[in-house]
């Protein structure tokens, strides 16, 4: 098994339980912006692509140098062992970024790049012609930052938010990785009762669904390195075992999803059918202020409108007041709100227990936390 330096990137402001998680599998790692680094070897590839419920997607750093001049990238990415990672039939394109370096001109850097792998290859496969590239595809990419070239190759493929049972969605939906990231920062337990009042395709209820019986958010997808010919297909086929071996199918739970729109709970009902929990979660048509609860000490999440579109404002801000009302009982529940109202508490009619700054995609928005009473000790 070879070491290597890992890469989970993750959206601004989820870095810290994107550390957590990949601590939980029993790697150490560092917390920069917008990435966690942590090494690790083959099985830690296949492990942290299939597991990793947060981050953004995996990439392999095969270097990290300075570079202020064409020449500097193209002799520092030269030098790099990229037979390890490139078989002679490999597909490998080469993407790019550039933030306040000297090196700026993308398109250039990434042609440098380009031939800086192929001028190494040709040396080592002893070829004079052109590579083919019809073998399996490992995404290169160069990203300069303050004139510090980071070369990696994409592990993933599809994002790691491409959990593979989003069939249809509504206008908003939530990215998986986020909808994830709310469900991680409640109290919840699998085994008390969970409540989205806006499911809109059911992204929040689905991914605490996964959580709760501990399903591997990558389980029913591919990632493009399973097609690396270096990865030994025993990393992945145990990658996969393990993970059978590690979710809780029997874990009974009690999870419901609702929205004022029945077209939506018909497309929640669908992607959560296609998430292998049509019979587990239930989906109902209702207006948040009608939701009323026999059970205690669950946890509602939710991510409701915003109020940000013209002419929907005055009504999102009555719907906020309705909810405050509807919840005003439920004081062994925690509530979890996300949205970019900042006069939020205000018409729910509460301050909140704590505030976390949160992005949906680039909008800047708030997770009002309102906790409730802790369940007695047993
Ligand atoms: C931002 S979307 C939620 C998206 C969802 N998290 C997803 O991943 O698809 C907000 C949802 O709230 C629903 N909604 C709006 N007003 C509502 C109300 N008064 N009661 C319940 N649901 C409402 C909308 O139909 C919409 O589906």
């Amino acid at each position: 098994m070879g070491k290597y330096q890992l890469i989970a990137t993750a959206a601004m402001g989820l870095e810290a339980l994107v550390a957590k998680e990949v601590r939980s599998l029993g790697y150490n790692c560092e917390v920069e912006n917008g990435r966690v680094t942590f090494i690790g070897d083959e099985a830690a590839i296949a492990r942290s692509n299939l597991w990793l419920r947060t981050a953004d997607r995996i990439k392999i750093k095969v270097g990290e140098f300075k570079a202020f001049t064409f020449d500097e990238l193209f002799e520092k990415t030269k030098a790099l062992p990229w037979e390890q990672f490139l078989p002679e039939d490999a597909e490998f394109p080469v993407i790019g970024k550039s933030v306040k370096s000297k090196l700026f001109s993308v398109s250039d850097c990434q042609a440098i790049v380009k031939k800086a792998v192929v001028e190494r290859l040709k040396k080592h496969y002893r070829r004079n012609t052109w590579f083919e590239e019809n073998g399996a595809l490992s995404r290169i990419e160069v990203a300069l930052l303050k004139d510090v070239a980071t070369i990696t190759i994409d592990a993933s493929g599809s994002g790691l938010h491409k959990r593979g049972y989003r069939i249809d969605q509504g206008e908003a939906p939530l990215k998986e990785t986020l909808a994830a990231a709310l469900v991680m920062l409640t109290n919840w337990q699998a085994d008390r009762p969970f409540i989205d009042p806006f499911c809109g395709s059911g992204t929040i209820p689905i991914e605490a669904a996964m959580m709760g019986q501990n399903i591997a958010p990558g389980f029913n997808r591919e990632f493009v390195s399973e097609a690396w010919k270096w990865i030994p297909e025993k990393v992945w086929d145990d990658a996969r075992m393990e993970a059978e071996d590690l979710a809780k199918y029997d874990q009974p739970l009690d999870i419901t999803g609702s929205d004022i729109d029945h077209r939506m709970v018909r497309i929640a009902e669908g992607n959560a059918i296609e998430a292998g929990f049509g019979e587990l979660i239930n989906f109902k048509q209702m207006q948040v202020r009608d939701i009323s609860v026999s059970k205690e000490y669950g946890v509602i999440v939710g991510n409701p409108p915003y109020g940000e579109r013209l002419g929907e404002k005055k009504a999102v801000e009555q719907m906020y007041r309705e909810m405050g009302q509807a919840f005003s009982k439920l004081d062994t529940w925690s509530i979890y709100m996300m949205t970019s109202n900042e006069e939020f508490e205000e018409f729910y009619g509460k301050p909140a227990t704590k505030k976390r700054k949160l992005f949906n995609g680039f909008i800047r928005t708030d997770l009002y936390q309102y906790w409730g009473k802790k369940p007695p000790r047993q």
